[in-house]
């Protein structure tokens, strides 16, 4: 009988085991198939493009001083947010006078209708020859985040100063380069006598460093009073890492196409204030304290691979080495394992997840008294699979402790997330524009984890893209709201053509039709 029951075992072991490994092999098969599928991943047959960009830019050495002293002279003009409340109004009338000087045909020529919004934004209408062309709109900002020599700038931040090839100065990334380089692109197009045949709009907010309240959300209502629809907005956002992502063979461009959402709390406990002499059990400091440890003990679920974070990394599967390339070309099977190991680091955790930050913590007046009040501030980034009140309902259940009162300051949920497929006109003109300028570049869609003007757009149009083709290398990303901000000459020159030519890029009747596509298997 033991022997029966033995063999039956082994025979049952023998099946689970079988069946097991054929499971694994079919597996292993369809995760390399899809390895390869993506390694063709082609797109668009660039040769059937209709060639619109028939005007080319070509620099010469006059030109050049020309566009390098505009640029320069915007970085020396202090249009800094200091608050919501208080900017720099001076400044930013004279960056005003500065853009009248600098580009005389966008402000004469008959197909620009120029506008101030809110006292200090503008906006440029651009009539297209063909009005059933839907049309798009470029957005920049003009203010910038403070900056002080004494933080250890290598040169006064608002000088401008050259410094082996690069310009420094705060604005020199963040915007001013994206803002002067669309203008500047535009001021040599209309010399050449371009006229475009989609119409087109140049949004420049005055706000943004401190939410675009003002500029950016007068400027959605001047559009929205006269029904426009937006084929897609490019703002400034995302960039080319070269050298940024270890593993990753080349340089890539990630066009943003969504944001993480974002909410402040407020955490308070109140209780009796009394004398350190004869304390209770528990201060309100202590409440406090036990609460924010736990926020910081149970991270909000990992979510990588549910949100646009999935589609960068199957973008740029193909541009790793194995066993990387497979396992990013298989996260409907790796997703959950990725997301352990990209947790391990803050910069790679804020794509897993929600993240959290306490922030602020105030309690206490006086050594000898017991508190009456103490409350704490968390910032949470909210990933694209979850949503504000999901988020709020995570904190109560965490904090679950009555006593802690807990209160959004504020708050908005991510950002929808805009098309990136060979169907998708504004993600596509991006892409061709890029490659266009840098051949060798890989382009993928990306996620900011901060947030733009864009944001306030969204009514306008499903499609918002975050990029502009600024160099990114190790380190560089810490210069941005940092000390050092930079660009290298060449840099913004790049940035003037690749606007020259996204604006013609834009001229096509419709995107060519994608080949036969390998992705369906
Ligand atoms: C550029 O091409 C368009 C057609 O796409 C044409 O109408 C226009 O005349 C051309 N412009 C120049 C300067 O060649
Ligand atoms: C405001 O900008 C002007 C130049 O437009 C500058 O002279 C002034 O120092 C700035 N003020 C502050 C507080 O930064
Ligand atoms: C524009 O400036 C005027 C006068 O200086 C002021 O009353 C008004 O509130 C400003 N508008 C905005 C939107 O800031
Ligand atoms: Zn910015």
């Amino acid at each position: 009988d033991t022997g029966r029951t033995s063999t039956l075992w082994t025979g049952c072991l023998k099946i689970i085991i079988s069946s097991f490994l054929i499971a694994v092999l079919l597996l292993f098969t369809i995760a390399s198939i899809r390895t390869l599928s993506l390694d063709v991943n082609v797109g668009l047959q660039l040769a059937r493009w209709e060639k619109t960009n028939n005007i080319s830019l070509v620099i010469d050495h006059h030109q050049r001083e020309e566009l390098l002293a505009n640029f320069k002279e915007a970085i020396r003009i202090p249009t800094v947010s200091f608050s919501e409340k208080e900017s720099n109004t001076t400044a930013l009338r004279e960056f005003d006078r500065l853009l009248r000087k600098a580009f005389p045909t966008v402000f004469s020529s008959s197909l620009v209708r120029h506008e101030l919004v809110a006292n200090y934004s503008h906006l440029f209408s651009v009539q297209g020859s063909q009005p059933d062309l839907v049309p798009y709109l470029l957005l920049a900002h003009i203010d910038v985040v403070p900056a002080s020599e004494s933080d250890g700038w290598e040169a006064p931040p608002f000088s401008a100063k050259e410094i082996d090839g690069f310009i420094y100065g705060r604005g020199t990334i963040d915007d001013k380069s994206p803002l002067m380089g669309i203008l500047q692109a535009l001021e040599y197009l209309l010399i050449k006598g371009y006229a475009p045949r989609r119409g087109f709009y140049i949004g420049l907010g005055h706000d943004e460093e401190v939410s675009g309240y003002k500029g950016a959300m007068n400027i959605v209502r001047v559009l929205k009073q006269r029904s426009v629809q937006l084929s897609f907005v490019l703002d400034e956002g995302l960039a080319v890492l070269d050298g940024v992502i270890s593993g990753l063979e080349g340089p890539a461009a990630l066009i943003g196409i969504s944001e993480k959402g974002s909410a402040t709390v407020k955490l308070s406990v109140s209780m009796l204030p009394g004398h350190s002499s004869m304390p209770p059990s528990e201060s309100s400091i202590g409440i406090l304290a036990a609460a924010v440890k736990r926020l910081e003990e149970n991270p909000m679920p990992r979510l990588f691979g549910h949100g646009p974070e999935r589609g960068t990394f199957e973008h740029l599967a193909h541009k790793f080495g194995l066993p990387m390339k497979f396992i990013m070309s298989n996260l409907w099977l790796f997703a959950p394992l990725l997301g352990r190991v990209l947790e391990r680091k803050p910069d790679t955790n804020a794509f897993v997840r929600t993240t959290t930050a306490v922030t602020m913590f105030n309690a206490g007046v006086k050594v000898n008294i017991i508190p009456a009040l103490a409350e704490a501030y968390v910032n949470l980034r909210i990933h694209s699979a979850q949503s504000l009140q999901e988020v709020l309902d995570l904190i109560q259940s965490t904090v679950g402790d009555q006593r802690v009162k807990i209160e959004l300051v504020n708050g908005f949920d991510p950002l929808p997330v805009s098309s990136a497929d060979e169907k998708s006109f504004g993600f596509q003109i991006i892409k061709k524009t890029v490659l266009d300028i840098f051949p060798t570049v890989t382009v993928a869609p990306g996620i900011c984890i901060g947030n733009t003007d864009s944001r306030h757009f969204k009514d306008l149009t499903n499609d918002i893209y975050r990029f502009a083709p600024v160099w990114f290398k190790p380190g560089d990303a810490q210069r941005f709201h940092g000390i050092n901000e930079r660009i290298s000459k060449k840099n913004y020159e790049e940035l003037i053509e690749f606007y020259f030519s996204l604006i013609q890029n834009c001229d096509i009747q419709k995107l060519p039709e994608p080949h036969s596509s390998v992705h369906e298997l």
